[in-house]
């Protein structure tokens, strides 16, 4: 399982990368817009906070191949380290894939919302496919049945597509993708969070600091 967060932003990225298990990070077009500085700096800035062997994905622009390709050239060179090229499951995106495939570039496939455009990227050489699951959701389908499906459908066909679900609103969402077999899961730094708290968790902690005090006074083990 990875862990991805689904941010530009600076401070958010650093703490975020201190406190947890982090695979790599995910932007799109709108992301990065947010944070209105200057974007291949941005990119860079992010790249010296994660290292090199992190995961740092960033989409094309372009809605035509030519464009695309070139695009994704420009970013494979200013950025650098394990960068994953994202490219939207248009047509046109589909052929940038096929033709980026055969020169060594990492590519994720994204704004997915069904099991066949999964399928198409995947044959054209994708690395990872990226269902949008709250985004399939609101059009009153099942964005988890479109998780599971695209899981079956790779594996029906020997390839070897990796899966990263994003567009998530809540953390069971994110639980029952996990369940149904994605590889990999990107997810704004407020729902990263989420996962980790539990009344239960922060309850019982502050139940043995209690118990330990009643006895010990305050302190702590190592005086
Ligand atoms: C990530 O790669 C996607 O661009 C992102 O998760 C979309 O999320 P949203 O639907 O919350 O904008």
């Amino acid at each position: 399982m990875q862990y991805l967060l689904d941010t530009a932003e600076i401070e958010s990225i650093k703490k975020a990368f201190e406190l947890y298990p982090l695979d790599g990070v995910t932007t799109n077009p709108s992301i990065i817009a947010k944070e209105n500085k200057d974007f291949i700096s941005l990119l860079n800035q992010i790249r010296n906070i994660i290292g090199e062997d992190k995961m740092l994905h960033v989409q094309v622009l372009a809605k035509n191949a030519e464009q695309m390709i070139k695009e994704a050239k420009y970013l494979k060179n200013k950025i650098g380290g394990n960068i994953y090229i994202k490219i939207p499951v248009t047509a046109q995106g589909i052929k940038a894939i096929k033709s980026l495939k055969p020169h060594n570039y990492q590519i994720t496939a994204t704004a997915i919302f069904t099991p066949q455009q999964a399928l198409m990227a995947a044959k054209a050489g994708a690395d990872f496919v990226a269902p949008y699951v709250n985004r399939i959701s609101n059009t009153n389908v099942s964005g988890i049945k479109v998780v599971r499906e695209i899981i079956h459908l790779l594996k029906e066909n020997n390839l070897k597509t990796k899966v990263l679900a994003a567009s998530f609103k809540n953390i069971q969402q994110i639980h029952e993708v996990t369940l149904n077999g994605a590889q990999a899961i990107t997810a704004p730094v407020e729902l990263t969070e989420k996962l980790l708290e539990h009344s239960g968790t922060s309850n019982s902690v502050e139940e043995f600091i209690k118990d330990w005090e009643t006895i010990y006074g305050k302190g702590n083990l190592t005086y």
